[in-house]
């Protein structure tokens, strides 16, 4: 007779036993078979691709931080129609003005954030100021974990509400210009001229935090990209199908590097199982006076606190858009969507978008 611990195993899906074998600490797992991009590919699944080098001129480019189109390495794999894999294409020293956006000014309010969850809004109106005032304190007197340092998901443009699975018309604050021109920058790039970035949401990894299994499927148009930018430690990245039984791909994302999932790869199955340090030969994240008109460059006092943060963390961003062209939010009886939003999150579905990090 099957004990049931060989029937649970049974019926585990093939996503979840690889999930749990490069999440595994003790013993630690292989990490052979997960593709690096930032180095010469041996594999015939990956395919390095050319874009369209005029698509995005330099000067456009480099405003939002980012190296000539024709500069870019561009890859895709095969069995994953869609998929594109930018390794890192930030100009030098551009990636510090984006992590000081992730976490000094993105975090603060309209925008929303786990905190908010269980602290007054005044409390997380600023939690960047009140992080570097525990930080730096003379008598080394620093409560046990900055309000940085409990940071785990924001929420831009329209809030993604995690108990209902949806976004709505009644919960949208503006979406960060700057990173609307970066998203449409690389949109435009990969061949989506039209994309417009109209919901954030920003997750904060520490050393050993995990995001499961899931699809991003609550977005009304489903044709539009998903585009997903990794800063500061790396990440082992999988990527599966339409079915929890097919078995995923295993990659790195490095600091800088960025992902496009679009047409059938839009909808797959995907999740973090592991945060990795980021290898010494991959460029990491260093400060700059990078800076144009828009973009205020990172001061040293600011960027003292961003590198101390990203040696043992990673923050990933994606950027959706959430309506299709002249579409709009269904309506919604307004009684349902406070009744949604007030909802224990840990009642929530598993399968869709909802970081269960760990
Ligand atoms: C990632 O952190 O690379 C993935 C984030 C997501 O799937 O939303």
């Amino acid at each position: 007779m099957a004990t049931m611990a060989a029937i649970v195993e049974c019926r585990e899906d093939a996503f979840r036993k690889i999930f749990k074998f490069y999440k595994r600490r003790i013993p630690p797992p292989n990490f052979s078979d997960v593709f690096d991009f930032s180095k010469p590919m041996t594999s015939d699944k990956v395919v390095q691709v050319k874009i369209d080098p005029q698509a995005v001129s330099d000067g456009d480019a480099a405003r939002v931080g980012l190296q000539p189109v024709r500069d870019w390495r561009v890859f895709n794999l095969k069995g994953y129609p869609g998929f594109i894999f930018i390794t890192n294409p930030f100009l030098r020293g551009s990636q510090a003005y984006w992590v000081r956006q992730c976490l000094k000014t993105y975090p603060r309010k309209p925008n929303v954030c786990n905190l908010d969850m269980h602290m007054s809004p005044s409390d997380t109106q600023d939690i960047w100021a009140k992080s570097v005032c525990n930080l730096s304190r003379p008598d080394g007197k620093r409560e046990p974990k900055t309000l940085l340092e409990r940071l785990r998901w924001v929420t831009l443009g329209y809030h993604y509400n995690w108990n209902s699975k949806t976004y709505s018309a009644n919960h949208y604050t503006p979406f960060p210009a700057e990173l609307r021109l970066l998203s449409h920058q690389i949109a435009a790039a990969c061949g989506f001229p039209g994309f417009s970035a109209e919901a954030g949401i920003l997750n904060y990894y520490r050393s050993d935090s995990s995001l499961g299994i899931h699809v991003d499927e609550s977005e009304l148009d489903h044709s539009c990209p998903l585009l997903s930018f990794s800063f500061g430690q790396s990440a082992i990245f999988l990527l599966g199908g339409t079915q929890r039984q097919d078995p995923p791909t295993a990659m790195y994302m490095h600091s800088g590097d960025l992902m496009v999932m679009s047409g059938q790869s839009r909808l797959l199955y995907h999740a973090v199982p592991r945060i990795v340090p980021a290898p010494q030969e991959v460029a990491v994240v260093e400060q700059s006076s990078w800076g144009s008109d828009q973009q205020e460059c990172v001061s040293q006092e600011d960027w003292a606190v961003c590198s101390e943060y990203i040696q043992s963390s990673r923050i990933n961003v994606t950027v959706r858009q959430v309506l299709g062209q002249s579409q709009s939010f269904p309506e919604t009886p307004l009684r349902e969507e406070h009744q949604a939003e007030g909802e224990d999150r840990s009642k929530r579905r598993k399968g869709v978008y909802s970081p269960q990090q760990t």
